[in-house]
């Protein structure tokens, strides 16, 4: 179902059976919406968002590439997200023995201008799905074009914006005891102590060779996302809390309350691709009580 968004940006609106839906804009290739069956928003988008660009709409699933961050020449956070990305004229077929029906594929192709900042020709397809039990699927596939013979090497990071009631009642679950390279202290390595991950101050952190499964639990609301990741072995976790909330124009003062960006990437070890080769990477995440958990 196509649409008109904000400022008359173009959206993509899917539904499940069940209730469930997601919103992906072209801009961005970026979901920025995913509600429950109740119509329950589970995605965080500030509303100071401003959508319009150049500048990246602040929340949702903004995705990296080709570089996370700062980790590199280019701009932060690289320019897929301030890109237009079109409907995949030639997609991937989808497999038939899967029950998933709503899905939507995206195309981002190097233009003659972006070549300037990174010389490469590669094809993006980010296939994003909305599964029969609303869990919502995004696989991108990275492949190499390149004519010269040359290769390239990018980092990634799909940068989740999970919506939370209240910050300093969630828990994460899947990263405790691991390795992470803190970015508010200069990247320096440490490791994980304690039981679980939750938050009391402003946090930046990459964790390193992390599991396929993480949970965010939302103690107030009793929901637990469950993220499950492949091709992506590190995962961010940031909440910007009160002064660096402030620094940000489009980013409401007390919004860090209700917001967490967990984010599977890929960056302690970028991916090198050959012409003609390509990479997979893929996040699925679902929205449940937490009384259906049943833990690691
Ligand atoms: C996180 C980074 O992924 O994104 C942080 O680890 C950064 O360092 C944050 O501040 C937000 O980035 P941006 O460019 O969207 O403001």
């Amino acid at each position: 179902e196509h649409s008109t968004g904000v400022n008359g940006l173009e959206k993509v609106i899917l539904r499940e059976v069940r209730g469930f839906s997601a919103e992906v804009y072209l801009y961005g290739g970026q979901v920025t919406s995913w509600k429950n069956e109740l119509g329950e928003e589970l995605l965080f988008v500030s509303s100071k968002a401003t959508f319009r660009p150049p500048k990246a709409i602040r929340g949702g699933i903004p995705i990296t590439f080709p570089q996370f961050s700062n980790h590199g020449p280019l701009e932060q956070h690289g320019f897929a997200r301030n890109r237009f990305w079109i409907i995949d004229p030639n997609p991937p077929p989808f497999p038939t023995t899967s029950t998933y029906k709503a899905y939507i594929d995206l195309l981002l192709k190097h233009t003659e201008e972006d070549a300037k900042i990174w010389p490469h020709r590669y094809e993006f397809r980010l296939r994003i799905t909305l599964g029969p039990g609303g869990d919502l699927m995004l696989t991108s596939r990275i492949r190499n074009t390149n004519t010269d013979g040359k290769s390239f090497t990018f980092t990634f990071a799909y940068h989740t914006y999970f919506a939370v009631t209240d910050i300093s009642e969630v828990r994460v679950e899947g990263l405790e005891t691991l390795d992470y390279l803190d970015n508010l202290k200069n990247r320096e390595r440490f490791t994980e102590q304690g039981d679980a991950i939750t938050f009391e101050s402003e946090v930046d952190k990459l964790y390193l060779s992390t599991p396929t499964k993480i949970a965010i639990i939302d103690h107030e609301r009793k929901r637990t996302f469950v993220m499950r990741k492949d091709g992506l072995p590190d995962a961010v976790v940031w909440n910007p809390w009160d002064k660096k909330a402030k620094a940000l124009p489009d980013f409401g003062d007390d919004e860090y309350k209700h917001m967490l960006c967990v984010e599977p990437a890929c960056v302690e070890k970028p991916i090198t691709l050959k012409p003609g080769e390509e990479w997979k990477g893929r996040q699925e995440i679902s929205a449940v009580p937490s009384s259906y958990f049943s833990g690691q």
